[in-house]
């Protein structure tokens, strides 16, 4: 049930009013329609969607926003959010276990992907886990949160941050270094690229997401596969136990990456994955953790 209360606390809290609903063509038969809130600035979009999920709002709910003030990467990261950037997040209900939570960031990685090669016509590729990277640079993010009590999936919120047409010359140094933008600042494509992308992105993620309900995560890992610009690579990877080197030569059935070390195969369920590509090593962000 939809109680209105929480997309008006949002509101009442000193947020932008300017909140839109609006259906989304695509959306499979049996999934709720999209309905888009937009925002002129917010602290975070995921923060903002999850206040609403907990105020009772539905699958579906989306919230977009022009610029984020205190965007959140994985990691406890900062997301630089400027004016430009493609920022939003979208509550979602899965009735699956919560171990199977974090196969939801690689069904968002891989709707991103797709969207970005349709909507931009971009070779866009996945750089493991979710990251997306069009020749090489990173355009998008995605970091997924959610509440869960026992093995109850009360919500989960996905956001995702692209570079639609950013300034990186304005983001921080390190930041800068890895980062890629599918159109200048201020090219006139802008606005409709993102309102085009938005549109691919909700009807892939309500396709995938469908499909990931109904038992077909291996057909997207397949996809996540194809699409992975990782997976032969000689990579770094850093987690709590130290960094492994090797070649990533696989992701399991449950997303993992996997790598072939001189000592064996290691398994890294996330982690901070530096690509060799070219003898330099870039580091690329992810969460962090090995098993
Ligand atoms: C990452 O690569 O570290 C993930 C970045 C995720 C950024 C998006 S932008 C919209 C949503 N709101 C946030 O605060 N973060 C996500």
């Amino acid at each position: 049930m939809l109680r209105r209360e929480g997309v008006e606390g949002v509101e009442g809290e000193g947020h932008d009013a300017r909140a839109e609903g609006r259906g989304v063509k695509g959306v499979p038969p049996g999934f709720p329609e999209w309905k888009v809130f937009r925002f002129a600035e917010v602290g975070s979009t995921n923060t903002v969607a999850a206040r609403m999920a907990e105020a009772g709002a539905p699958e579906g709910t989306c919230v977009v926003a022009e610029t984020q003030t205190g965007g959140r990467g994985r990691m406890g990261r900062t997301w630089h959010s400027p004016p430009g950037g493609l920022w939003f997040s979208v509550v979602l209900r899965p009735a699956v276990a919560p171990k199977d939570v974090g196969k939801l960031s690689l069904v968002t990685g891989v709707a991103v992907t797709e969207a970005i090669r349709e909507a931009a016509a971009l070779p866009a590729m996945m750089k493991w886990p979710n990251d997306v990277v069009v020749h090489g640079k990173k355009v998008s993010g995605t970091l997924v949160e959610g509440r869960w009590r026992g093995e109850r999936v009360e919500h989960i919120v996905a956001g995702v941050g692209i570079n639609v047409a950013v300034d990186v010359a304005s983001l921080p140094p390190e930041v800068r270094a890895l980062a890629g933008t599918l159109l200048p600042p201020h090219d006139p494509g802008a606005a409709a690229l993102r309102d085009g992308l938005l549109e691919h992105v909700l009807e892939k993620l309500g396709s995938l997401y469908g499909r990931f309900l109904s038992g077909g995560f291996l057909e997207i890992l397949e996809k996540a596969r194809v699409y992975s610009d990782t997976l032969g690579r000689e990579i770094e990877a850093a987690c709590s136990d130290g960094v492994v080197r090797g070649t990533a030569v696989g992701i399991d059935a449950d997303g993992a990456l996997v790598i072939r070390t001189c000592s064996g195969e290691v398994r890294m369920v996330s982690g901070d994955v530096s690509v060799r590509s070219t003898g330099a090593v870039h580091a690329e962000q992810a969460g962090r953790g090995r098993r």
